[in-house]
C-alpha cells in the first residue's frame, strides 16, 4: 500500500519523508462505507449516526472515549462467514480480537464456534453459554490449570502448540478418564504480509511446531501414539491483516502434503485443517479487503485440489477470523480538546483517550481514518495528527489525516475500524481508565463492557 504526500499539504521536508498520507477526500463530510460499520450514517443534521442513534446523544449518555459496537453488523457479519464456509466448514471467531458476554451469546446465537487463548477468555466463553464443545483452545504456553479447566470443561479441541503441551496434554486427559480432541499448530515457513508474503526456510518464533526438518511429522507420531489425545488435525496460522490469498495457498497447500505423509506412514486420514485467520479489513479507504465469499471459495478451492492429487478425502475446513469479523464493527468516539497548530507542519489535536484505548498505532504504526461526526463543515482540510493525552511522544492515535480547518475543542470526532485489538489491548498507563463498549442496535444503545472508575483502580490498589 502506497501512500503519497499531497502536493498541497506543507511544504516542509520532514512532513514529506516522515508524512505517510493521501490527498484529502473531495468532501471530508461523506463517510466512506468502507471503514465504517453498516448502519452508520450522517442523519440530516449532518451528525453521525449509528444504529438510529446520533453520536452526542451517545456522547450524553455513555460519554467520551468510548466505543459504539455495531451489534447488526457484527451479526450480519457473523453470518456472511458461517453462509460463505457452509455447513461442511467451522467458523471460529477469534476471542483475542475482542470478546465479552454478550459477544459470546451473539457467536452462540449466529452458530459460530469460538477460540480462546487463556483463562480470562475460557471464563468468559464458559460463563456466556458458549458450548465448550464449540470452543477451541490455543496459546504457545497454556498453564496446567488453564489445560485442566479446558479439559474438565470438554473444550472442542486443544490446539498443541510444542512437544512438552502434547505430553501435558495427553497426562491431564488421562488423568480425566478423556480422549482430548486436539490439533497440532504446525508452522509452515509462510510469513505474510498485508501485500506480500516471505517463504522462510527456518522458523524464528514461538508459535507451532515448524513442518521445516520433519518436526511436525514428529509430533503427530507422538501425539498418535498417546492415548489420552485423539488426534483431529493440523492447525496452521500464517498472520494478520492479510490481503493477498497467495500466503493462504501456500499454507493450505503444505497442511495437506503433511496430511499425505500421515496417511502414508500411518495408514490414518487426519478428518481436518484449521487454517487460522488473518484477513484484512480497511481501515482506510485504500485498504481492499475479500469478501467472506471470496476467502471461502479461495481456499475450498485449494484444499480440494490439493487432496485430489495427493487422494486424500478433503478434510473439514476451519478458520479463525477475529478481525475480520469484530474489527470493521466499531468506532472509537473521542472529544477534540487541544488543538496545536504547528506552523509548517501539521496541526495536533488532542483527544480524550489515546494509547490507552488504541495501542495499534504506537505498537504497528497502524494507520487508520477519522472524521468529524458531530457535525458536518464546509472549511477547507488541514493535516492533523490525532493524539492522546498520554506523557508519551508515541501516542498517536491517527497519524496523518486531514479534518476541516474549523475544528474546535468540544467538537466530536471518531476513529472508525477500532472493534479489533483496541479494547482488548487497552491498558490503564497513567492510571487511565478503560472505556466502555457500548452496543447499538435498532435505536438502543447498551452498555456491554462498563467504563473503568477510579474506584476500580483503586480496588485493585491494595495499598
Ligand atoms: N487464530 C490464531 C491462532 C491467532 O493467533 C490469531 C491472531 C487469530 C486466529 C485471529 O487473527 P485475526 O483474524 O484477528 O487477524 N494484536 C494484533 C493482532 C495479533 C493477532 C494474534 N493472533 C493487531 O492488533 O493487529
Amino acid at each position: 500500500m502506497s501512500r503519497s504526500a499531497h502536493p498541497a499539504g506543507p511544504r516542509h521536508a520532514d512532513v514529506f519523508t516522515e508524512g505517510h498520507y493521501s490527498a484529502p477526500a473531495a468532501d471530508l463530510n461523506v463517510l466512506d462505507e468502507k471503514v465504517w460499520s453498516r448502519t452508520v450514517t450522517r442523519d440530516a443534521d449532518g451528525a453521525l449516526t449509528v444504529g438510529g442513534i446520533a453520536v452526542a446523544r451517545l456522547a450524553e449518555e455513555f460519554g467520551t472515549p468510548a466505543y459504539f459496537l455495531d451489534e447488526s453488523d457484527f451479526r450480519a457479519r457473523c453470518r456472511a462467514w458461517a453462509d460463505a464456509f457452509g455447513p461442511d466448514a467451522d467458523v471460529f471467531y477469534a476471542g483475542k480480537a475482542f470478546l465479552s458476554r454478550a459477544v459470546v451469546r451473539w457467536l452462540k446465537e449466529e452458530g459460530l464456534n469460538l477460540d480462546v487463548c487463556s483463562g480470562g477468555e475460557l471464563t468468559t466463553a464458559l460463563d456466556a453459554g458458549m458450548p465448550a464443545e464449540r470452543i477451541a483452545f490455543h496459546g504457545n504456553n497454556k498453564t496446567v490449570a488453564e489445560i485442566e479447566r479446558a479439559v474438565e470443561a470438554g473444550v472442542g479441541r486443544i490446539v498443541l502448540d510444542s512437544f512438552q503441551e502434547i505430553v501435558r496434554v495427553a497426562h491431564i486427559a488421562q488423568r480425566h478418564g478423556v480422549r482430548q480432541r486436539v490439533q497440532i499448530r504446525v508452522t509452515v515457513g509462510v510469513e505474510a504480509h498485508t501485500h506480500e508474503f516471505i517463504a522462510t526456510a527456518h522458523e524464528d518464533q514461538k508459535f507451532g511446531i515448524a513442518l521445516a526438518d520433519g518436526q511436525a511429522a514428529e509430533a503427530v507420531r507422538r501425539a498418535l501414539a498417546l492415548d489420552g489425545l485423539e488426534l483431529i488435525g493440523v492447525h496452521s496460522h500464517i498472520g494478520s491483516q492479510i490481503f493477498d490469498m497467495a500466503g493462504f495457498e501456500v499454507s493450505a497447500r503444505r497442511v495437506v502434503q503433511l496430511l499425505a505423509e500421515i496417511r502414508d506412514e500411518h495408514g490414518v486420514e487426519l478428518p481436518e485443517i484449521d487454517l487460522g485467520g488473518g484477513l484484512g479489513i480497511a481501515y482506510t479507504s485504500e485498504d481492499d479487503p475479500r469478501e467472506p465469499h471470496e476467502i471461502a471459495k479461495a481456499l475450498s478451492d485449494i484444499v480440494t485440489r490439493e487432496c485430489e492429487s495427493a487422494k486424500l478425502r478433503t478434510p473439514r475446513i476451519s478458520v479463525e477470523p477475529g478481525r475480520a469479523i469484530v474489527g470493521p464493527t466499531a468506532f472509537t468516539l473521542y472529544e477534540v480538546g487541544t488543538i496545536k497548530p504547528l506552523e509548517g507542519l501539521r496541526t495536533y489535536v488532542s483527544v480524550d483517550g489515546g494509547m490507552s484505548d488504541n495501542i495499534r498505532t504506537a505498537l504497528y504504526d497502524a494507520e487508520y481514518s477519522v472524521a468529524l461526526v458531530s457535525r458536518t463543515s464546509d472549511a477547507e482540510p488541514m493535516l492533523v495528527r490525532v493524539v492522546g493525552k498520554h506523557c508519551e511522544s508515541g501516542d498517536i492515535v491517527v497519524k496523518d489525516a486531514f479534518l476541516p480547518a474549523d475544528l474546535a475543542p468540544g467538537d466530536l470526532i471518531a476513529v472508525p475500524a477500532t472493534g479489533a485489538y483496541c479494547r482488548s489491548m487497552a491498558s490503564n498507563y497513567n492510571h487511565a481508565l478503560r472505556p466502555p463498549v457500548v452496543a447499538v442496535r435498532d435505536g438502543e444503545a447498551r452498555v456491554i463492557v462498563r467504563r473503568e472508575t477510579e474506584e476500580d483502580l483503586l480496588r485493585l490498589d491494595v495499598g
